[in-house]
């Protein structure tokens, strides 16, 4: 039950980063490069165009060393409970910038996934808890 609440979210979060991808390129996709300039994009076009490249918002590739994982559940679950909140501030920080309702919308909506994912990893620390502190017979 456990793998597959962690199984079914690493799922949703590969679906979300297709969500992000796809807003950025029909963002991109009719844009001038003076449009793009004007919205604080001029380096990220330099570099890559219009195309789709996943970047921190001060243009850090994104790398396998963001993901964390040590071996012990719970070490990793609390860095797993901080991700999501990262997550979430992130997309509450992007709402903030965001004026367009076609991209407002959808940031609301993984904004509120995050909260989901917290929650789940919330319960499944529990679950491991107390499976670490209980009696094992063997
Ligand atoms: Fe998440």
């Amino acid at each position: 039950m456990m793998s597959n609440i962690v199984n079914d979210i690493g799922t949703e979060e590969l679906a979300h980063f297709e969500i992000i991808g796809a807003m950025v390129y029909q963002l991109m996709r009719g844009a001038s490069p003076e449009e793009i300039k004007m919205a604080d994009a001029g380096t990220y076009f330099a570099d890559h165009d219009r195309a789709v490249y996943p970047s921190t918002g001060t243009g850090v590739p994104f790398t396998a060393a963001y993901i964390q994982s040590k071996g012990d559940p719970i070490a990793d679950l609390h860095e797993d409970l901080a991700a999501e909140q990262k997550a979430r501030a992130t997309y509450e920080n992007l709402i903030k910038l965001a004026d367009d309702p076609d991209v407002i919308d959808p940031l609301r909506f993984l904004r509120e996934r995050e909260i989901v994912h917290f929650q789940r990893f919330g319960e499944v620390l529990q679950k491991v808890r107390e499976y670490m502190e209980s009696k094992k017979y063997f």
